[in-house]
């Protein structure tokens, strides 16, 4: 690979771009994140992903590491050393270098902001024709997911053990309900055509593609609740499917074992998608 990233203010070859071992995003995981997807070579509802940077820092008492103009300007430069028309952008916000102390470094001390690009495929990505499969797995992350932190190793762990069950993901299960997917948000089609999906709280991402794809729907006529639900009420659903900046929506189509309906992605899903798409296109910046 011969990608550009930039770091702290450069721009340089992905091989020789460094970040210190006293890094507290290394040492604490104490940074934050953001993915924006690349479509037609530009990013796709950016700027609710910088205030969502900015929020996710402001609840970490986090100094920024430049203004979001500036952060911004990199985004766009970074795209230009790096033509590509789809995938993602990347962009990580740590509180910088300090010897180790679990206490904060004084605040003088410089955040670092690094970002790379990563090309792949988005509209045809192959998951979103065949759709997904997850399994459930325990919700053993900290309390604060509304957080967007780099702490995913509980999010790495349930993946790795969905790959170990043959499947594509899982839905993270607490107190007996559905939360989130390990880096998406998780929502069933009832009997009735409703779409279901947990409300905003401390416990799960309050996604980006969330938002927009509820206020879609019901710009569409479509019935959304926002609740909890349960692994059972997943496994009886007509249909199911997750939201991320990654895979926009796409279908999941067994769950625990069990295929919903045919094992193809369904009519409202799709609709969906495409609708999503659309906003996307419009979103570009
Ligand atoms: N993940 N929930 C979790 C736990 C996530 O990590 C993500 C995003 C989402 C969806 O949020 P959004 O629609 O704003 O992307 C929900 C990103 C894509 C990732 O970690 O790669």
């Amino acid at each position: 690979m011969s990608r550009v990233v930039y770091v702290n203010g450069e721009f340089l070859p992905e091989k020789e771009a460094k970040i210190s071992i006293f890094d507290r995003g290394f040492l604490f995981a104490d940074g934050v994140y953001e993915v924006s997807t690349i479509l037609d070579g530009k990013l796709v509802e950016n700027q609710a992903h910088l205030d969502r940077l900015g929020r996710s820092m402001k609840e970490l008492d986090m100094a920024p590491p430049c203004s979001m103009q500036e952060i911004e300007e990199a985004q766009q430069e970074l795209l230009k050393r790096n033509p590509t028309q789809e995938g993602g952008l990347y962009l990580q916000v740590t509180r910088g270098a300090a010897d180790r102390d679990f206490l904060y470094p004084d605040p003088s001390t410089k955040s670092s902001l690094v970002m790379f690009t990563q090309a792949r495929p988005v509209i045809e990505a192959p998951s979103a024709k065949r759709g997904l499969s997850v399994i459930f797995q325990p919700d053993i992350r900290w309390q604060r997911r509304d957080i967007k932190t780099v702490a995913l190793l509980a999010a790495s762990m349930a993946k790795e053990a969905a790959r170990a069950a043959g499947a594509d993901d899982a839905w993270m299960i607490e107190d007996g309900k559905v939360t989130e997917g390990t880096s998406n948000n998780a929502y069933i089609i009832t009997k009735d055509d409703v779409i279901v999906t947990r409300a905003l709280s401390n416990k799960i991402l309050h996604g980006i593609t969330r938002k927009a794809v509820l206020a879609l729907a019901k710009e569409e006529g479509l019935r959304v609740e926002e609740r909890d639900f349960t692994p059972q009420e997943a496994k009886e659903a007509k249909e199911a499917f997750l939201t991320s900046a990654s895979t926009f929506v796409t279908a999941v189509v067994k769950i625990d074992g069990q295929e919903l309906g045919d094992g193809k992605p369904g009519p409202l899903t799709t609709r969906l998608r495409e609708i999503y798409i659309d906003f996307a296109r419009k979103s570009l910046s």
